[in-house]
């Protein structure tokens, strides 16, 4: 499946079952930051486990026009030859990231720093977004753009030739806009603060610190305080990634809403910045348990164990907690239609500005296929239906990977199926999506064959 060329009609029916496990790739947000620290490291960084969806594919293609060489060995195992701290080259040809927002802003933050032009752009989905989020910043650090109108792409950025530290405030959760200016900070003299007012996944922190950056975080009343020293030399890193929690919600969520169901999800990241949909899940009353809890790399790790739950109960999700599975809601609003009583989800304005506007896609989806879904600025609630979900319509997926295998879920539950109009955009994050769910004993399949 690309997310690049025609539409990709695809239906899923009411299921028998699912059984088995359900091996997810590697997670999304440490495969982009691999490829792109292992670029701004010296020498050779090893990734084993890399997400080979076509986001990340981007961003290693983006890491080789700065400079950098990037291998593919074969299964999973990948290598970055970097370039180190400032060493990144002017790209002779337009990058364009595709589907991806975490790529783009990354890379914009990892060159805004260093004294060349790039011109970025990506597909429909990405060219709507917002990116002045990421480039007001990197202003700061001195580095100009020259975009379409709201900072949309297509974008020049012309990186600032002599750096200055930046402390700044993140406006909005966004863990890109954080990443973007640390990522920024490694080529600016002096100390980079970076303040969040909620935590937002914390990967980039985490990896600076295993490739031998000097950064610390510190909790204050403002929030998490993120200091970090600039022109360190990244010493390149043997890197397993994990598993993908966000991939994994698709089957765990399918077992519970699926006759029958007892699927196991191995090895599974329970990082508390990227786990509230497990515990959201659980206090609905859904039967999944976390098996072999263990740490590896510093990391909780559990095999998650999800089966049929025909009496899980809608609740108020606490919008504290959206950050920590903000790319959730829409499966999570799948098995709300399928709880009792209703799911009350707010401070999710997010949503809005992701792949695409995540809140109005589902809503206008579920409602087709015969839910009730009430929704304003930053908040949905969605009146489960016990179960007796009709389905049976046709969803627009919006070049949104996630809304595509959310509805494809609720099919494999509903009455009467469900269709989407391009199944896409799936391989940017979860390409073995379709087999793995029909190994399981999901019915799904491409329509236009
Ligand atoms: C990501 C951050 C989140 C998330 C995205 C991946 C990342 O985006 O939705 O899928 O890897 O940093 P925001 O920073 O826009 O919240």
């Amino acid at each position: 499946m690309s997310g690049h060329g025609a539409a990709l009609p695809m239906t899923s029916h009411k299921s028998g079952p699912l059984r088995g496990q359900a091996d997810v790739p590697g997670d999304k947000s440490i495969s982009h930051r691999s490829l792109i620290l292992g670029a701004l490291s010296l020498g050779e960084t090893r990734i084993q486990g890399l997400l080979e969806g076509d986001d990340v594919l981007d961003t290693g293609k983006a890491m080789q026009a700065f400079g950098a060489e990037v291998i593919n060995h074969g299964g999973g195992a990948w290598s970055v030859h970097g370039v180190g701290v400032g060493g990144f080259a002017e790209p002779d040809h337009v990058i364009d990231c595709g589907n991806s927002g975490t790529g783009v802003r990354l890379i914009m933050g990892a060159m805004a720093t260093s004294p060349i032009a790039a011109t970025f752009t990506g597909d429909g989905s990405l060219n709507k977004r917002p990116m002045g989020r990421v480039t007001d910043p990197l202003a700061l650090f001195g580095a100009q753009s020259y975009g379409r109108s709201e900072g949309r792409l297509p974008l020049t950025l012309i990186g600032a030739a002599q750096a200055l530290p930046v402390r700044y405030e993140v406006p909005m959760p966004s863990a890109q806009v954080k990443s973007a200016v640390l990522l920024a900070g490694l080529n600016a003299p002096g100390q980079t603060v970076v303040i969040e007012k909620e935590a937002t996944r914390d990967h980039t922190e985490r990896m600076l610190v295993g490739f031998g950056a000097e950064l610390t975080v510190e909790q204050t009343d403002a929030g998490r305080v993120i200091t970090l020293t600039g022109q360190p030399e990244l010493r390149p890193q043997d890197i397993i990634v994990p598993r993908d929690p966000s991939s994994a919600a698709f089957p765990v969520c399918a077992a519970l809403i699926v006759e029958g169901s007892d699927v196991l999800v191995p090895n599974i990241g329970l990082n508390p910045t990227r786990a509230g949909l497990f515990y959201t899940l659980q206090e609905m009353g859904a039967d999944l348990t976390f098996e072999n809890m263990r740490e590896e790399g510093g990391e909780p790790v559990a095999d998650l164990r999800a089966k049929y739950s025909p009496d899980m109960q809608g609740i108020a999700v606490p919008p504290e907690r959206a950050a920590s599975m903000i790319d959730e809601y829409p499966i999570l609003s799948v098995v709300a239609s399928f709880a009792h009583g209703v799911t009350r989800m707010h401070g999710v304005k997010e949503l809005r500005v992701k792949e695409s506007d995540r809140i109005e896609a589902m809503a206008t989806g579920l409602r087709a296929a015969g839910v009730t879904v009430q929704d304003g600025p930053d908040w949905w609630h969605v009146h489960g239906l016990g179960g007796a979900v009709k389905g049976g319509a046709l969803a627009a997926t919006h070049l949104d990977h996630r809304i595509a295998m959310s509805f494809l879920i609720l099919g494999m539950g509903a009455r009467e199926g469900m269709s989407i109009d391009d199944g896409g955009p799936v391989a940017t994050s979860f390409p073995i999506f379709e087999p793995l769910m029909a190994a399981l004993g999901a019915s799904i399949a491409r329509t236009s064959e």
